[in-house]
């Protein structure tokens, strides 16, 4: 049976891209055909280069529409037939028409609760409410902002007096583990 083609999508320093690259790596269901990036010297480029896939960025052009933008990716995109779009770290909302073009198959992770605290900082807004407890989400994506139907979530308590920075570090790391669980678990049809 052919395996599942897997893009990623990332704008940093990609350690979700590279727990999906290493997952897959070993994976009889799904592999990554390509990391596409929008910014230029990203850490997750030179992870990409490692896993031997090949990889690519589109930047965005002075005044360029997000249609327009969108457009080229799509285009760049569409060059490794990918199945499913995987958003790692990817701080871009997604046009309608890039959606329609990949059937609306594109996944995300997220650094909270959803619905609770969408938008550019999930671990910064719920350390500065106060949250007892905070997680992560893996969600389709919609034109909206983390708006998309859930398909997991992974839940962790605050340690009292922790900085923010090292509850920022421990659940990247548990993002990093429970990414590539969830996909496997969502491509064999578990979740
Ligand atoms: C991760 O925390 C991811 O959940 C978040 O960006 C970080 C990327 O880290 N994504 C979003 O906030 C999307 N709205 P990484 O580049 O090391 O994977």
């Amino acid at each position: 049976m052919s395996k599942i083609k897997l893009a990623i999508l990332a704008s940093g320093s990609g350690s979700n891209a590279e727990a999906i690259m290493k997952w897959a790596a070993t994976s009889d269901l799904a592999e990554v055909v390509c990391v596409g990036c929008n910014k230029k010297a990203a850490m997750v480029i030179s992870r990409a280069e490692i896993f031997n896939i090949p990889k690519f960025t589109v930047l965005k052009r002075k005044k360029e529409t997000r249609e327009s933008f969108d457009e080229r990716m799509t285009k760049s995109l569409s060059e490794y037939k990918p199945d499913w779009i995987i958003l790692a770290g990817y701080m871009r909302l997604l046009t309608e028409d890039f959606l329609k073009h990949f059937k609306y198959q594109v996944i995300n992770i997220h650094p909270s609760l959803l619905p609770m605290f969408p938008g550019l900082d999930g671990y910064g807004d719920a350390f500065k409410a106060g949250v007892l407890e905070s997680g992560c989400t893996v969600h389709y994506v919609d034109a909206g902002l983390d708006s998309g139907e859930i398909i997991d979530q992974c839940k962790f308590p605050l340690i009292p007096g922790e900085s923010f920075e090292d509850f920022k570090r421990r659940g990247l790391a548990i993002e990093n583990k429970f990414y590539p669980e969830v996909l496997e678990k969502f491509f064999k049809g578990f979740v």
